[in-house]
């Protein structure tokens, strides 16, 4: 090899997926391994809508790790950006003592340049640390040439990181041991196992910036009796409940169990003391449509999910998409034309009967609602083959 070459960096160029739980994930029993209280389950969503580009270059000629987080330059001694990265290198290192041939073991003392997008704003309040952090360690494991079980280490990036390193439906097992060896995330299904679900995203008009999960979560488990009660006493049943809706594609267990689990989320932040609201007038509103929407049908054929935010999650079947974004429209009125309004996955237009109007009876609240993104399970992350893709250019610099 020549200098030259030899000088080059090696670059690696991966995405990841944005995930939402159904069975919501809230407290830890360890802030630095990030243990939790409870297992958790969630659907990886699609990436065609929603997901993380990450590239890493290693070289001999780097000076110093550096990361560059949608355009700008970040502290790269962020102590979980920090965990990652010693765990995946300890990980190598303890591959190539094992003697795996397929490693090269110059590579493991090469600093690293590491430049991450999103292909949604990051105003849309979606939580986009756990795509973050699994694209990082995935892109990484590659880079230092380590395969196998990574949620492990995603999880110390951030905890709902360790979902989005599988597609479809995904438990994280919330483990037993101390060192958090057992607390890993773990497919239920995969991505093709139930085509007909659909997901919305109601990305509402945010009023103020909510509190951060990190710090919610914690003031949660301090002060919040019902926090323990759940952790303790709902989630175990609820998640083998939860995991056999999955498996038998029954959408009614599925859509209450979800209602129910969000709900008690968000019970739990108002136990917590003092009170964190995630949940905007928007919110309430939207809560209140879809209950009306599945009373008026004598069905469950909506169900919602909102995380530390004011963002609705819609679950439902294909075949009442088309219709209930008909309704979200009536009652959300926006300036934005109907093409601008939903993004992603195609929405077929329908009528709304005065019959369904009323029954919902509703006051519309306009501008309550930006927009809407159609989309649908989906795959974990994956390689990105084609090298005009990489966000770093050949000297290792952002693009
Ligand atoms: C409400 O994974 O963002 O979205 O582990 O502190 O990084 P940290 O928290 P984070 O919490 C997510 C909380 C949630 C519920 C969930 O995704 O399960």
């Amino acid at each position: 090899m020549s200098e030259n070459s030899m000088d080059k960096p090696n670059i690696v160029t991966c995405a990841a997926p944005v995930n939402i739980a159904v069975i919501k994930y809230w407290g830890k029993r360890n802030e630095e391994l990030i243990l939790p209280i409870n297992s958790s389950l969630s659907v990886t969503l699609h990436q065609d809508q929603l997901k993380t580009t990450t590239t890493v270059a290693s070289s001999r000629s780097f000076q110093e790790d550096r990361i560059w987080l949608n355009g700008k330059e970040e502290d790269i001694t962020h102590q979980r950006l920090q965990s990652c990265l010693r765990e995946i290198r300890r990980l190598a290192r303890k591959r190539r003592n094992d003697g795996d041939p397929g490693l090269d073991s110059t590579g493991l003392s090469h600093k690293v340049h590491i430049c991450s997008v999103n292909n949604f704003p990051t105003a849309a309040g979606l939580a986009s640390s756990a795509a973050g952090f699994a694209c990082l360690v995935y892109t990484l494991a590659r880079v230092f040439g380590v395969e196998g079980e990574l949620s492990g280490i995603a999880r110390q990036g951030s905890g709902s990181a360790c979902r989005s390193m599988y597609g479809g439906f995904v438990q994280w097992i919330m483990g037993q041991k101390d060192d958090g060896k057992d607390s890993l995330a773990q497919q239920v299904e995969p991505e093709t196992h139930w085509p007909e679900l659909r997901i919305l995203v109601l990305v509402a008009s945010a009023e103020r910036k909510p509190i951060g999960s990190t710090s919610g979560m914690q003031t949660s488990v301090e002060t919040s009796c019902l926090l323990k009660h759940r952790a303790e006493s709902v989630v175990p049943s609820r998640m083998a409940e939860m995991i056999e809706a999955v498996q038998r594609k029954d959408f009614t267990a599925f859509a209450e169990l979800t209602m129910k689990d969000s709900n008690q989320f968000h019970a739990t932040c108002l136990d917590t003391y003092p009170p964190i609201f995630y949940l905007s007038s928007v919110s309430q509103q939207v809560i209140s449509l879809v209950h009306r929407y599945n009373r008026h049908y004598g069905e469950t054929r909506v169900a919602y999910t909102f995380d530390a935010g004011p963002n609705a999650v819609i679950f439902t079947l294909q075949q009442h998409v088309p219709e209930f974004v008909q309704l979200i429209q009536h009652f959300f009125p926006s300036d934005t034309n109907g093409g601008q309004f939903i993004k992603g996955l195609p929405v077929n237009s329908a009528s709304i009967s005065e019959d369904l109007k009323q029954a919902i009876g509703l006051e519309p609240m306009p501008k309550g609602i930006n927009y809407i993104i159609s989309t649908k399970a989906g795959p974990g992350p994956c390689v990105v083959e084609d090298p005009t893709q990489h966000l770093l250019g050949s000297d290792g610099f952002p693009k």
